[in-house]
């Protein structure tokens, strides 16, 4: 077994300091004093395959993992992470949990397991699960393999309840008469509106969406303190990492480096964004007060694994930063590449200390733009051709990266992992 890769910086600066005293101040107020952010999720602990491949200075190795389950947190960025987890999975043939219904494993529902909420895989087994589930990892357990790592995505809930106030047109569900500032006439009385609303629905758009998403269902325990402490402790050992939105190229790196990946493997651009009136209404702190008394569990959930999302990035070494600015660096020049690239036009990224060499080229361009529901649907195409002509899609042999000191990363070989 190989353990971490890289290893926490020995020099923490004060600002770093700070960061880990709020976690370490949020762990506390939820779990008493014995909880600590573990020095790394069990997952990501996996075999090393070091053995047969030939490298010049020593150095451990990795394999990318490519077993993983994305629980989609609905107006929270998912579609943007979920993007990614296609692309991924769709360049290496790897096989993915297909709603049958046009978008979601059956939420707001329990997922069903005898296959009626998602299509079978083709050859016994899935890699990937990235669209709308009701989580619960029991289930998901048992058709997804043993080593998959179980990751989510959380936003301020405040930010989350704006959006889904637009998307879901909350203010007219809600009877808010109009020429108020709908958030803030909600947020004075959330119990009378939510009222409004006469619906058979399990959640509430206002309240607690996001844990929902995960796996609260009991809205009667909204303001259950043990329930809420429970459940959130649930969370923190079902996930191996959970993203945090506001700081999506962070966790996208830490993501990055957990899973063994290339840093072209979680390049981006936003997905399913769009402006609205209340996008610009900035944080009234009174707003944001009123809206944490109401769905309390949504800000235990973000206040904990915002914290340890920055524990986790302390532990990474100084190193992780000029990653993260050098990731930034390469985002914008491919994403200004693909915007006016001609279909002959090539951008050569060169390989640097975080990731091998790859060439953008106009496919990787359209995969890259491609709206997470758009690569759904050809994901499903995909998988009919694949149904038809009864072929086994050949799956792309792992890449294995060698690391040597802190986040010092070569690329090796590749291995197909079949065979071994
Ligand atoms: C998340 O936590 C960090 C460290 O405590 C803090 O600097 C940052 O503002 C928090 N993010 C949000 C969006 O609250
Ligand atoms: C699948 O299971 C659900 C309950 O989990 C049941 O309602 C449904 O009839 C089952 N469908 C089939 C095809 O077995
Ligand atoms: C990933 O899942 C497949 C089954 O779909 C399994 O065969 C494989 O061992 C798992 N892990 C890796 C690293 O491939
Ligand atoms: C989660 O799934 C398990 C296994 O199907 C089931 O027993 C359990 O009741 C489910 N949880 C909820 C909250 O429905
Ligand atoms: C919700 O929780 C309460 C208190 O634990 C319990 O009595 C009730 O049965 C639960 N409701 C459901 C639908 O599980
Ligand atoms: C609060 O949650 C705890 C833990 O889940 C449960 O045992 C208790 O019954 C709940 N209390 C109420 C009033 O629902
Ligand atoms: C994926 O499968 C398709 C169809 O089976 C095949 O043509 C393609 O070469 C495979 N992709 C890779 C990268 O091996």
């Amino acid at each position: 077994m190989i353990t971490l890769p890289w290893r926490p910086s020995v020099t923490a600066s004060l600002g770093v300091c700070a960061v880990v005293c709020i976690g370490a101040m949020y762990s506390l107020v939820l779990y008493g004093d014995k909880y600590s952010v573990p020095e790394y999720p069990k997952i990501f602990t996996l075999p090393s395959y070091s053995r047969g491949l030939e490298h010049p200075t020593p150095c451990r190795t990795c394999q990318e993992h490519i077993n993983v389950t994305f629980a989609k947190v609905h107006k929270a960025g998912g579609s943007t992470v979920s993007t990614i987890l296609q692309r991924f999975g769709d360049l290496r043939n790897l096989s993915f949990v297909i709603p049958r219904s046009r978008v979601s494993l059956g939420w707001p529902y329990q997922l069903k397991l005898n296959a009626t909420d998602y299509r079978p895989a083709l050859d016994g087994s899935f890699n990937l699960l990235v669209d709308h589930v009701l989580f619960n990892k029991t289930k998901i357990q048992a058709i997804m393999p043993r080593d998959t790592a179980y990751i989510t995505i959380l936003r301020h809930p405040f930010e989350q309840l704006k959006s889904a106030f637009s998307w879901y047109e909350v203010p007219t569900k809600y009877r808010i008469r109009r020429g108020k500032d709908p958030i803030r006439e909600f947020l004075q009385q959330p119990a009378k509106y939510e009222r409004n609303f006469r619906t058979r629905l399990p959640f509430r758009y206002t309240r607690n969406f996001m844990a929902y998403d995960l796996g609260f269902t009991n809205l009667s325990q909204a303001g259950n303190e043990s329930a809420i402490r429970e459940f959130v402790r649930q969370v923190d050992s079902d996930f191996d990492l959970v993203l945090i939105l506001e700081h999506l190229t962070e966790s996208l790196v830490l993501l990055k480096r957990y899973m063994c990946w290339s840093l072209s493997d979680i390049l981006f651009t936003p997905k399913n964004t769009r402006t609205y009136q209340y996008k610009t209404l900035g944080e009234y702190p009174d707003l944001v007060t009123a809206h944490r008394k109401w769905s309390k569990v949504d800000y235990a959930l973000y206040d904990l694994f915002n914290a340890t999302l920055w524990a986790k990035i302390e532990r990474q070494g100084p190193d992780f930063y000029r990653e993260v600015y050098h990731f930034e660096d390469m985002r914008t020049k491919v994403v200004q590449f693909c915007d006016v690239a001609e279909s002959s036009w090539k951008l050569q990224i060169p390989a640097s200390k975080w990731n091998k060499k790859f060439l953008v080229d106009a496919e990787f361009c359209s995969r890259l733009r491609l709206p997470q529901t758009t690569y759904m649907t050809n994901l499903k195409e995909k998988y009919d051709a694949q149904k038809r002509t009864s072929r086994q899609q050949k799956r792309v042999p792992a890449s294995v990266y060698c690391f040597s000191g802190t986040g010092n990363y070569r690329f090796v070989a590749q291995k197909n992992i079949i065979d071994s």
